[in-house]
């Protein structure tokens, strides 16, 4: 695997102190990503939606220092100092190193926020780093004096995130973004995310997700211990190389707008997840009982309503609804009236596709 394109030239223009503000999506992975091997490569390829209002938007205050051992920086979290989440970002600074050598140049100060409430059990991990890379892309082309192409520069900044969260590769580019090297789509790859590359449907342009917030509590089992033990579960092969036959179904789907097929298909992938968690060793659960209860009443009402809302999951007990822009008055009453009683609060998200990572500021000196 090659990797040797993401070492930069030598720097020339260091700058004193510069900032960067990046507005960065969560995704919601239709295929999904569960077991990997080191350093952070996926098992399988997974193939996600980026949303649109589910974000994170960090700054990071670059300071020239006088050269450090290790990444120097502080970080804070919805403007107070965020000290549980430094080791994996520190980790992360570590990993990213040979690739972003600047980042011993400067002290930095990172200050994020996320759009989706604090502690809702939507992984900020995706957002949280993938903002994170832009903002240090950028630093990376003020230090250059050649011109960087925004497509170096996507890819790069998703291989930087892949290195702090799997997952977080996905959250760069908008619309339809695939993950992990797979025969059938063009320019996939383990080591970044690249955009869906085919012509996708229009239903599929603008579809809507609605996540219902059944437990905003911290997981019992992180997503890392959960994708550790998929390396000697018994069915790790058969669902490695499902997942991968799944993007190939769902590749031709998006194509040709086969919403019927999308259902089955993106519905199953969410129970083999968790089916991939009930059946570890130690086993454990992470959907609750509203969870169930949401699910059987969507299968219901898509059978009374001959609608085409779905659900899927990630890892964890909230449950993201998708549909068809056309039926989104019907299906938000269907939720207000018969499902935000299995919400915490009653609270629920409306999301739909996004456009991917965005630039909000930046100021060198
Ligand atoms: C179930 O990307 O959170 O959401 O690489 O260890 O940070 P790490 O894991 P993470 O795993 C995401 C798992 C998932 C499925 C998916 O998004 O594909």
């Amino acid at each position: 695997m090659n990797t040797l394109e993401f070492i930069p030239k030598p720097f020339s223009n260091l700058l004193e102190k510069a900032n960067f503000t990046w507005q960065t999506p969560s995704n919601i992975a239709l295929i999904k990503y569960w077991g990997k091997s080191n350093l952070q490569l996926p098992k399988n390829a997974s193939i996600s939606f980026t949303l649109n209002n589910c974000h994170t938007i960090t700054t990071i205050y670059f300071t020239k220092n006088r050269g450090v051992e290790g990444a120097n920086f502080n970080l804070f979290f919805e403007g107070k100092k965020k000290e549980d989440f430094k080791p994996k970002i520190a980790q992360f600074f570590t990993r990213i190193q040979q690739y972003c050598p600047y980042i011993l140049w400067y002290d930095m100060e990172i200050h994020s926020k996320n759009s989706f409430p604090h502690s809702s059990g939507i992984a900020s991990s995706a957002s949280g780093f993938s903002a994170i890379s832009m903002c240090l892309m950028s630093l990376e082309q003020e230090l250059q004096t050649i011109k960087l192409s925004k497509e170096y520069i996507n890819k790069k900044a998703s291989f930087i995130a892949r290195l702090g969260s799997g997952s977080a590769s996905r959250s760069i580019e908008g619309g339809l973004v695939v993950w992990g090297n797979h025969l059938e789509i063009e320019g996939s790859s383990d080591l970044f995310g690249v955009q869906f590359p085919y012509k996708v449907h229009s239903i599929f342009k603008d579809y809507q997700d609605t996540i219902l917030l059944v437990d905003k509590e911290e997981k019992q089992v992180s997503s890392t211990v959960g994708h550790n033990l998929m390396m000697n579960h018994p069915f790790a092969i058969q669902r490695f190389a499902q997942a991968n036959e799944n993007l190939s179904k769902l590749s031709k789907i998006l194509q040709n707008g086969d919403v019927k097929s999308f259902i089955n298909l993106v519905e199953s992938e969410a129970l083999t997840l968790h089916g991939m968690m009930l059946t570890s060793n130690p086993y454990f659960i992470l959907m609750k009982p509203n969870t169930l209860e949401i699910i059987n009443k969507i299968w219901r009402y898509r059978q009374e309503n001959n609608s085409n809302i779905c659900f899927t999951l990630d890892a964890g007990a909230n449950v993201h609804i998708l549909h068809p822009k056309k039926e989104k008055e019907k299906v938000n009453q269907f939720i207000n009236n018969d499902l935000a009683q299995f919400c915490q609060k009653k609270q629920y998200i409306c999301d739909s596709v996004g456009f991917g990572a965005k630039k909000v500021v930046s100021i060198k000196e």
